[in-house]
Formats: structure tokens, C-alpha cells, sequence
């Protein structure tokens, strides 16, 4: 973006961000338009799940949230009650361990100013999650990006990601499993990672959120909080997708690893923490209860998934594989001669996300949401699947 002088001196250069990125305004503005079938909207609050009002706001009435005590790493109920969700997946975790803050988004923002300084190197994948160049920028962090390959199913690609480790590179992000891929870590992944850690001494940020939504309904993906954790491990997670309560606005960080490097990242952390004391009182004290009601959500959700993907797959069109998360990638090949797939799909009335978007280069393939309501998925295959008849 060009700036005009007076801009140059009002304001600080990391926040002179490109706002003209047409197709996200465009999906804004098209979201409100009612024709549109909106296969973006991954907002467990607006995709008509079946949330129990008293359920969800009884535990809000607590009359401690009347008073303000705060303690900068989170209440202890509250890290006592994420302490016993890790130990429902098989983690030995101790309150102590636990940071409590606003968001996951917030738990990087902490995360990038206790690991680095300015100038200093995140390696994120690509594709991946849009969020991490604005955190990044926040904190005058460089992101580096490290691809995944996609070979029946989608994997690091880990000799290009320590060539992309120069002597800046402070911490490796995955998001496990990640969002668009849904593709979880697998044991000799999560391996080779805490190898390069060591090795270059580098820091390892999983991410979490999406790790209760397997798609295979008898399947468990092992959390980074279970097993040895050789370099230091910040494990992130939070209300927003686990429990599918964005607006209550709770996240968390696990610190795991060497025990002076914990120690030390600990206490730090805890003088970020206290520095904002974002998390609100109402919040921590309910959350116990909302983590006690989250596994029935978590079967909604993945029972919506499922049959949002038997749509997708029954109507013959082609995914990237995916096993896990709240997201698919569509290939759409035959349809971009002269359109990308995004633009062809808005022209016939269908509102998914540009592959661009998360660092997909294939201008054939579109990001959609699984949680969208059936009906939504359904008329938008069948258009889709019309579409494709008149254009074979
Ligand atoms: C991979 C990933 N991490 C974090 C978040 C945001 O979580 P929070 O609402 O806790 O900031 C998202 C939101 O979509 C996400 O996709």
C-alpha cells in the first residue's frame, strides 16, 4: 500500500497492512447476501447448533464473579478444571503448568513477544491458518513459511523446514491437527519436530484447537501434552472451537519441556499475563462447567462434519483428503480456465473461502467450511454438481 507522508509519521509501519484484499472484503460484503449459500461460516455460534441456553449461561450467576482477584496466570479453579480435560486425554498436566488467556490468538501474541525480538523468525506452515501474519506483525516478528506436500493426505515437508531455520529462527508453529488441511501430527512428525528443536534450539507452539474433532468417529488424536517433550512445548487451545464458545473468550497455553526453560518461560509469561489481566472473572469461574458440557457438543459438531462430508463426497466432488477439523479443501480443476475456482463458485451463487487465503497456491481449489447446516451443504452441492454438468 502506498503511504502518503503524513501516514508515514502518524503511524507505526506494522500497522501499515494491505487493506485492499478485494475477494475477503468481497466475502464479507456477499456473506450478508441471503441467496448466497455461505460455505464460510465456521462460527459455532451462528450454524444453528443445538446449544443449550441454561446450560451454557446458569454458570455465569456465580456470585464470585461479583468480586475481583484476579491471579495473572488464571483463576486455579479454572486451570484445575483444564488440568483434568488433559487428563481425560491421557496428559498429566499440573495447574502450574496452565496460563490462561483471552484467546489463542492473545496466547501467540504472548507467545511472539516472550520468545522474540524485533527482526527475530516464526516458521508457520504453509498452507495454514490467515491470522499469523497480522500476530506476527504485531509483534515485529518475521514469519517464515515451511511447506506441507500433499500425498494422500497432507504432510511436513521436514527437510525444507530446517532449511528454512536461519540463526533468527526462535520457534516452529503447527497447528495440530491444521487448519485448512486437517491434517494431524503424526508420531514420526511430532519426532522429527522436537529433533530439529533440539538441534537448533528452538521453541515448539502447537496449536490445538481443532484436536477434539477427529473425523473418524472412533479415533483420539494424542495431545502434544502427553509424552516426552524434549525442547520447550507451548501447547495452545481454548473455549472457541473445544467447546464451540468463541464469544466467551478464554484460551490456554501448556508449558511443557526441559524444567529450567519452563521455569524461566513460567515466570516470564506470568509478568505478560499480569501486565494485561485480559482474561474476565466470569469466564474462568464458569469454565469447569463448560468443559464438563463440551463432549456432547464435540459429538454435534463431529455428527454435523460427517454428514456435511458423506454431502460432499456423495456428490462426486473432490477433496484433498482430510481427516480431521472444521475445514475441507475442494478441488475444482475443470472450472478455472479463465476464473479462479472462488470466483467461479461466487458467480454460481456459492460463498467459499480463495485457496490464497492460506498460502494454497491452486487457483482450482476453495477452502469451505464442515460446520455449515445441512441444508446449506446440500443445496450447495447439488448446484455445484450442476454446475459441473455444464461445464463437461
Ligand atoms: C488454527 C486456529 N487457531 C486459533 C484460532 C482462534 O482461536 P481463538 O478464538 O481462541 O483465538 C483459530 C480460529 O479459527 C484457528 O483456526
Amino acid at each position: 500500500m502506498s503511504e502518503s507522508l503524513e501516514e508515514r509519521s502518524r503511524f507505526a509501519r506494522r500497522t501499515a497492512w494491505d487493506r485492499s484484499a478485494s475477494e475477503l472484503q468481497d466475502s464479507f460484503r456477499l456473506s450478508a447476501d441471503v441467496s448466497l449459500l455461505d460455505l464460510t461460516v465456521s462460527n459455532p455460534t451462528a450454524c444453528g447448533l443445538n446449544l443449550d441456553a441454561a446450560e451454557i449461561l446458569t454458570p455465569l450467576q456465580d456470585l464470585r464473579t461479583l468480586q475481583y482477584a484476579p491471579d495473572s496466570k488464571g483463576l486455579l479453579s479454572a486451570r484445575k478444571a483444564i488440568a483434568r480435560y488433559y487428563a481425560d486425554h491421557a496428559a498429566a498436566v499440573s495447574p502450574e503448568q496452565i496460563l490462561l488467556t483471552a484467546s489463542t490468538s492473545e496466547s501467540y501474541g504472548h507467545l511472539f513477544r516472550l520468545l522474540c525480538d524485533a527482526g527475530d523468525e516464526v516458521l508457520v506452515a504453509q498452507p495454514s491458518y490467515p491470522l499469523f501474519g497480522y500476530l506476527a506483525d504485531l509483534a515485529d516478528v518475521s514469519l517464515r513459511s515451511y511447506p506441507l506436500f500433499y500425498d494422500y493426505g497432507w504432510w511436513i515437508d521436514i527437510a525444507e523446514l530446517e532449511r528454512a531455520i536461519t540463526s533468527r529462527t526462535r520457534a516452529i508453529v503447527v497447528v495440530h491437527p491444521n487448519n485448512p488441511t486437517g491434517h494431524p501430527v503424526p508420531p514420526e512428525e511430532r519426532e522429527q519436530l522436537y529433533g530439529l528443536c533440539v538441534r537448533h534450539e528452538l521453541s515448539l507452539i502447537i496449536d490445538e484447537v481443532f484436536l477434539d474433532f477427529p473425523h473418524d468417529p472412533t479415533a483420539r488424536l494424542p495431545s502434544f501434552a502427553q509424552g516426552p517433550a524434549p525442547a520447550l512445548t507451548f501447547v495452545l487451545s481454548g473455549l472457541s472451537k473445544i467447546a464451540a464458545l468463541p464469544q466467551m473468550k478464554l484460551g490456554w497455553m501448556v508449558v511443557r519441556g526441559p524444567d529450567r526453560e519452563c521455569i524461566e518461560a513460567l515466570a516470564r509469561l506470568d509478568v505478560i499475563a499480569d501486565t494485561f489481566l485480559s482474561v474476565n472473572t466470569p469466564a474462568q469461574l464458569a469454565l469447569p462447567h463448560w468443559l464438563d458440557d463440551a463432549p456432547a457438543l464435540q459429538r454435534e459438531i463431529r455428527c454435523r462434519i460427517a454428514g456435511n462430508l458423506a454431502l460432499l463426497r456423495g456428490g462426486v466432488l473432490a477433496l484433498y483428503e482430510v481427516s480431521a477439523g472444521w475445514s475441507a479443501i475442494l478441488r475444482l480443476p475443470r472450472l478455472f480456465e479463465q476464473q479462479t475456482a472462488y470466483a467461479t463458485l461466487r458467480d454460481a451463487g456459492i460463498l467459499t473461502h480463495p485457496a490464497h487465503f492460506y498460502g494454497l497456491r491452486e487457483a482450482g481449489s476453495v477452502v469451505l467450511s464442515l460446520i455449515v447446516p445441512r441444508e446449506t451443504m446440500q443445496q450447495a452441492v447439488e448446484r455445484l454438481r450442476r454446475l459441473l454438468e455444464t461445464r463437461a
